[in-house]
């Protein structure tokens, strides 16, 4: 289906289960999103409860335009203000001091709120009839893999939204870049596809992601963007090795590579996303779920290669890597599985 505008009755049907507290699912074109009235602390509570997320964990409110930012916002500092300007409306989430009028249930009681104005334009016209900002999250289960078209949303939570509007396939596929401006220095908070050479061109300063400044939940082995399927990251050269040494006793094995097969064997489902970061990147949520319906004892990903291109993407797949698994198939991913403990981006 083609991105565009939605016939306006149904945007009003969207408007009116907010208006009435309810929750609902839209498009953007990132993932989609599990939308409540951000002034209705009810409403936002609802979301929680649905997606089985933590109340620690924030919510991203979405807002039209940017000239309604000071709203949500205690201050805008020149270095958002210019990211704005030239990323918005877009796939950039930018976390600014809090306005005092921001619900503590929607930035999990802190003192920063995120904050993005989404540039799909069934987003848009959403935004747009509501007048006032949306929260929300991803519209998936606490953990599980995001949405990428409205009948995963259906999939997932059935009937318990009672809107969800079809903007068709999200062209992105991956959650936005998110900022942290809250500091002298911005800081990239969470990969995305705005990468940090494109930030720097607007604001030189900003930072990656430092893994110091990530909120840890010690103890935690909640994985996110994660099929049921396990899954773990081969290295390529080892990938049809491991494979055959899977399949040796008759289980079916699922792999996402970057390039088709070098043996048949008819225990495996092997989807070549190709080597284009960007649509490698689209189709990622979207291979993941037809992977994880393959009835396969293990999903295999073929290791990305090096390179802020892929940054995303490996983001990504590192959360959605079971770590026992991964240090089973290949040692060399136990190292790198050692620096994405952390639990930001859900
Ligand atoms: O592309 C996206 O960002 C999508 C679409 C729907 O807009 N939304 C999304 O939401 O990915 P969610 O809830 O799955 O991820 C939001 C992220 C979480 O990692 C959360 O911790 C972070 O934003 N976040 C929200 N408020 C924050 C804050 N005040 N400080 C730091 N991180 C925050
Ligand atoms: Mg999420």
């Amino acid at each position: 289906m083609v991105t565009s505008r939605l016939p306006q009755d149904e945007i009003d049907r969207a408007v009116e289960a907010l208006r009435e507290g309810e929750v609902i699912a839209f498009p953007t074109e990132t993932v989609y999103g599990l939308g409540a009235d951000a002034q209705n602390p009810d409403a936002v509570r609802k979301v929680f409860e649905l997606k089985g997320r933590p109340a620690t964990h924030p919510l991203i409110v979405h807002i039209d335009h940017p000239r309604v930012l000071e709203r949500w916002a205690l201050s805008v500092p020149p270095a958002a203000r210019a990211l704005a300007e030239r990323f918005w409306p877009g796939p950039l989430t930018l976390v600014l001091r809090r306005a005092p009028a921001v619900d503590l249930a929607i930035t999990g009681g802190q003192d920063t709120v995120a904050v993005r104005v989404p540039g799909h334009p069934v987003a848009q016209q959403l935004l747009r009839a509501f007048g006032s900002g949306i929260a929300a999250p991803s519209a998936n289960r606490y953990g599980h893999v995001s949405p990428t078209r409205a009948e995963h949303v259906r999939e997932e939570f059935g009937d318990a939204v009672r809107v969800v509007l079809d903007g068709g396939d999200c062209k992105i596929g991956l959650e936005s870049t998110i900022v942290s401006c809250v500091d002298t220095v911005p800081r990239v908070l969470r990969p995305g596809f705005i990468t940090l050479t494109q930030l720097r061109t607007v604001v030189p300063e900003v930072q990656g992601r430092s893994d110091a400044d990530a909120p840890r939940v010690p103890g935690s082995d909640v994985k996110h963007y994660a099929p049921s399927t396990p899954l773990s990251i081969v290295n390529s050269r080892t990938l049809e090795e491991v494979v055959t040494q899977l399949t040796s006793e008759h289980e079916r094995v699922a792999v996402l590579a970057m390039r088709p097969p070098r043996v048949a064997n008819k225990f495996m489902t092997w989807i070549n996303a190709g080597r284009r970061a960007d649509l490698y990147a689209r189709d990622l949520y979207v291979n993941l779920r037809a992977l994880d319906k393959a009835g396969a004892r293990e999903i295999l990903v073929e290791e990305v290669p090096a390179g802020e291109a892929w940054d995303a993407v490996r983001d990504r797949l590192h959360r959605a890597a079971s770590a026992e698994n991964v240090v089973a198939v290949d040692p060399d991913i136990a190292a790198l599985r050692a620096d994405f403990g952390e639990d930001l981006g859900q």
